[in-house]
């Protein structure tokens, strides 16, 4: 559910109608709701209530990096799930308790991890041998040590799109789940680490619990064979990839299905369990309002020209996504349709023979499910600058990322001396 609905035949955001917005702000822009967001962490919360231990869950910041985001996520409690230096940079800014924030990814640089483990995060999630050592020299020239958690890769196929899948085992995530118990002897000799645990992300806009149904077995497996060796495992992250409905009437599982798999599969665990949603907190709460610029004319279906392009929202043209397109004042009539964009490539599609809305010049459009992977993976491709975010609050809105217009991109480049010589 989400609060991007028809009022007397025009779309508002909360109270707001997002004709005003275009008004003010100007188009392309990422409209967010406030109520939505908190609804979906709410939701997501009490799906896990109940737990034997009270679990962590930290907001996967790649979804929705945008400040105010953050800051309204770590209201309702969550932490955050960070894999760059600049996403923990935005965690901490956004007054998350750094012991709150996990790392994870499998490029941590050494000066990441030197300046995460200043920073006094709560977990590292380790990818590899390699990446453990390194960080144990670093935390013990420190004289600190490390809480973290070795990610294992279970080889499970999570049945979504291939380039966010990340648990089969020719990934590159994680380790091996075999190898588990060898680099846990081995890294847990380390003075400079805590290994307390495992774990696991199989992919994302998952669309079934099977798959994370057997990869979270495979861990208890794993977990058995560790505390048999002696490990004292406390804690298990479970990642995140709970898929989101992005057409009309999709049915997925909700958070509350989840959370019934997950306290079955890990009854008896007896460890404090992580979580590190992203997509399904924050991809409903975000559209994409645009303007339609000219439908043209064409061989089979006329074009719908937008303003906002593959720059701006990347998933049609990256996966071959769905992004749900409405009109935000429908006249009733209904067309046949190319949604597409102004780059020069034609790549820049978001939609082909789709029935839509009746548009014309002028008209403004909406691109639902656009809260997550959305401004987070813009561009500045075909000098577009940098597309603006709005949060919407009941009645009031705020611009919470300001449009970066191309020269001031432009700005930040140079013509050497010597090519001008
Ligand atoms: N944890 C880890 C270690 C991850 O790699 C990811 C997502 C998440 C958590 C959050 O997964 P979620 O709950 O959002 O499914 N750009 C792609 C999605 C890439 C996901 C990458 N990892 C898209 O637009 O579909």
């Amino acid at each position: 559910m989400d609060h991007f609905q028809l009022r007397n035949g025009e779309l508002y955001a909360e109270d707001v109608p997002l004709a005003r917005i275009a008004d003010e702000v100007g188009t392309p822009v990422y409209v967010y709701s406030r109520a939505t967001f908190e609804r979906h962490a709410r939701v997501f919360v009490e799906a896990l209530s109940g737990l034997p231990k009270k679990p962590h869950i930290a907001f996967a910041v790649k979804a929705n990096p945008n400040l105010a985001v953050l800051s309204l996520l770590s209201r309702e409690g969550l932490g955050a799930d960070v894999v760059s230096g600049g996403e923990m940079a935005r965690a901490l800014a956004a007054g998350m308790p750094a012991t709150d924030i996990v790392f994870s990814g499998v490029g941590k640089t050494h000066r990441e991890l030197a300046d995460a483990l200043d920073a006094g995060i709560g977990q590292f999630n380790i990818e590899s041998g390699e990446e453990g050592r390194e960080l144990a020299e670093i935390a013990a020239a420190r004289g600190v040590v490390a809480d973290c958690a070795l990610r294992v890769n279970p080889d499970v196929d999570a049945g979504t799109h291939d380039k966010i899948s990340t648990g089969k085992a020719d990934n590159k995530f994680g380790v091996p789940i075999g190898h588990a118990p060898q680099l846990f002897a081995k890294l847990s000799q380390l003075p400079g680490l805590n290994l307390r645990g495992l774990a696991v992300h199989i992919g994302s806009q998952l669309s079934e619990l099977t798959p994370l149904e057997t990869a979270f077995t495979k861990l208890g497996d794993m977990l058995a064979t560790l505390r048999e060796a002696g490990h004292a495992i406390t804690h298990m992250d479970l990642g995140g990839g709970l898929g989101v409905p992005y057409r009309a009437g999709e049915q997925l599982p909700s958070p509350f299905e989840y959370g019934e798999m997950v306290k079955r599969v890990t009854a008896g665990w007896d460890v404090t369990l992580m979580f590190e949603p992203g997509r399904v907190i924050a991809g409903n709460a975000g559209v994409l309002l645009t303007r339609v610029i000219r439908v043209k004319r064409g061989l089979k279906h006329p074009f719908v020209i937008v303003d906002a392009a593959m720059n701006d929202l990347a998933r049609p043209a990256l996966y071959g996504a769905y992004h749900d397109f409405a009109a935000v004042a429908p006249s009733g009539e209904r067309m046949l349709a190319n949604i597409v964009g102004p780059i020069c490539e034609t790549g820049d599609t978001f939609a082909t023979d789709r029935e839509t809305d009746a548009l014309v010049a002028g008209d403004l459009a909406i691109f639902r499910t656009a809260g997550a992977y959305g401004a987070t993976m813009a561009s500045s491709y075909n000098s577009r600058g940098f597309v603006a975010e709005v949060m919407v609050d009941g009645s009031q809105f705020a611009t919470v990322a300001d449009r970066i217009p191309p020269g001031d991109i432009a700005d930040a480049e140079r013509v050497p001396d010597f090519l001008k010589a």
